[in-house]
């Protein structure tokens, strides 16, 4: 049985995409039911459309007074999905939403969480600061979520080391690459059962 999947994303897609096209190229056995944004004009939902994605465009214009997301709640109900995948989505997810899908949100950032996370480190502000404190790592972290930005237990990290020339810019270029690579691997593991819970973290089989 393939594992339903729910991406939601915000931006350019290119961890969208990038899943998407791994999950062809290397046969997982997962199916990307439905894309969620708030944002009909992003990259993500562009790629989507033209690839026989499902979309559920979900913001305050189209839903005024839904505060606790329960009509994105319903909608995800109406999928028997397993996961859902955070991949540059900008806004907060409701606690009613996460309550409803307990340690089956995961979330990527571009830094080695605990650094830099949290309100306001986000996309290139993340690699600024990276670059501005000439720190001689970066990196990116999946996780699972919780109510806090970026706090939630960690699955996957990896460090990659910068050069003394980088800037923001070749910072976030080289986090992306690894961005794509762990979020892939993280959900490799979900979809190879090779996930398990102890004392509410995360740990790897084998
Ligand atoms: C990524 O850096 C991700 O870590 C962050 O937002 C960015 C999204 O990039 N949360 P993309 O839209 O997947 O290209």
């Amino acid at each position: 049985m393939k594992k339903q999947i729910v991406v939601f994303a915000s931006g350019t897609g290119s961890n969208f995409i990038s899943i998407i096209e791994k999950i062809n190229s290397k046969n997982l056995k997962a199916k990307v039911c439905l894309l969620v944004s708030n944002n009909s004009k992003c990259g993500a939902v562009n790629f989507a459309a033209n690839h026989g994605i499902n979309v559920f465009i979900y913001n305050s214009n189209r839903f005024p007074n839904d505060d606790n997301q329960n009509i994105l709640v319903k909608k995800l109900n109406s999928y028997n999905l397993d996961l859902i995948l955070l991949a540059g989505y900008m806004k907060k997810i409701s606690q009613s939403l996460i309550n409803r899908f307990k340690n089956k949100i995961l979330n990527i950032h571009p830094s080695l969480l605990p650094l830099y996370g949290g309100k306001g480190f986000y996309g290139i502000k993340v690699h600024e600061a990276v670059f501005k404190n000439k720190d001689k790592q970066s990196g990116a972290t999946v996780h699972f979520i919780d109510m806090d930005y970026d706090t939630g237990p960690i699955l996957i990290q990896e460090k990659i080391n910068l050069k003394s020339n980088e800037t923001p810019t070749t910072i976030a270029k080289k986090v992306l690459k690894v961005e794509h690579k762990i979020y892939f691997k993280a959900l490799e593991l979900f979809c190879n059962d090779k996930i398990y819970w102890d004392n509410n973290k995360p740990l790897i089989k084998g």
